[in-house]
């Protein structure tokens, strides 16, 4: 059976409606498509809504398709009915391997054969996701970042069973939907973001737990100096460029005797309830008065703002902003 062509489709299911799959269904609802949600938790419409609700002034910022609305989302009753007469299947329900297997289990006994089935996923293998799954072969991680509706990157990973179709089909309609979608050629734990991710938190927890640094003050030491860079360039073109003339040849010379020096501790600390609290007590000093949804709102303005002087100075104009998909083969 072949796979549903990305223009062909015009209804994407949600399966699970919280943070990601709000912001899902905000980025295919403003690229003009219709959207159908399934969410088990109770209250789950509502703030489904008012997620997609405070999302809509960047989704409308980065440009809504002709004839987008909030309107065109359907809150389903059931799994089944999200599923049915969706033509592309997005799951974000909570990140548990055995929910996961589950919940792919019983889309795929009522979805057509034709779609493709992607996972929200942050790191759980898709051969262990698709092990009880009616035809494995058209499941595949896809990845994003939060906000969906606003950030661009997807990165796409199959398992064991996933046909290449299945990657290709999948990078497409991300594509379609204004994304930009990488190829994780093989399959590993956390994927690519969330290994570089993780090596940066733990070295967080080990900088709180050992009194070193505040969360405020770890948060600084990303936000006005490398995070404002990594929206441009990655680590490797950014220490390229810091190398001067010499470029990563004289950055290599420079600190590759540091990997000899004791730089980073990888291996995560004990999080033991202090260190729990350290974490949770210093967030939520840092973000002071603001609630979340202001939070959002300026931080959604920001990524507008970067995304558009990205465009302006940095995207070549022939990539309309993102490479094609990498074609080849794990
Ligand atoms: N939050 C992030 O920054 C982020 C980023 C990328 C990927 N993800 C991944 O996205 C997925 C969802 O994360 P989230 O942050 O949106 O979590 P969340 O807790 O905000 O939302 C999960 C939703 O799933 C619903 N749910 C639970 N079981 C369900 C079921 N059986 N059927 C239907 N709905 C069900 C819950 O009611 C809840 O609304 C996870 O796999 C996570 O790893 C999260």
């Amino acid at each position: 059976m072949s796979l549903i062509k990305s223009r062909d489709i015009k209804t994407v299911g949600i399966v699970g409606g919280g943070v990601i799959g709000s912001g899902w269904a905000s980025r295919c609802l403003g690229a003009g498509l219709d959207v159908i949600a399934y969410d088990s938790g109770p209250g789950a419409e509502d703030l489904m809504r008012e997620n997609i609700d405070n999302a809509w002034p960047a989704v409308e910022k980065l440009g809504a398709a002709s004839g987008a609305s909030r309107d065109r989302l359907t809150f389903a009753g059931t799994l089944a009915e999200a599923v049915t007469a969706a033509d592309f299947i997005q799951e974000s329900v909570p990140e548990r391997e055995d929910v996961k297997i589950a919940v792919f289990r019983d889309i795929s006994q009522h979805c057509r054969d034709d779609v493709v089935l992607a996972s929200s996923s942050s790191g759980l293998l898709p051969s262990r996701i698709q092990s009880q799954t009616t035809g494995p072969e058209r499941l595949v991680i896809g990845h994003p970042f939060s906000p969906v509706y606003a950030l661009p990157l997807v990165e796409i990973t199959g398992g064991d069973q996933t046909s290449h179709d299945a990657v290709m089909a999948a990078g497409a309609f991300y594509k379609k939907v204004g994304m930009r979608p990488l190829h994780v050629r093989k399959e590993i734990d956390a994927y690519l973001s969330d290994r570089l991710q993780c090596a940066m938190w733990h070295e967080a927890l080990h900088l709180i737990d050992e009194g070193v640094a505040t969360v405020p003050e770890l948060d600084a030491a990303i936000t006005g100096g490398p995070g404002l860079r990594w929206a441009v360039m990655g680590m490797c073109l950014a220490w390229h460029a810091a190398g001067g003339p010499g470029g990563m040849r004289h950055t290599m010379e420079q600190f590759g005797p540091a990997l000899d020096l004791p730089w980073t501790k990888l291996k995560p600390p004990k999080l033991t309830d202090d260190l729990r609290e350290a974490i949770i007590t210093g967030s939520e000093d840092e973000a002071g008065s603001r609630d979340f949804r202001e939070i959002e709102r300026r931080r959604d303005a920001c990524i507008v703002g970067f995304l558009e002087v990205l465009k302006e100075h940095w995207y070549q104009p022939e990539e309309d902003g993102w490479p094609e998909l990498e074609t080849a083969d794990a």
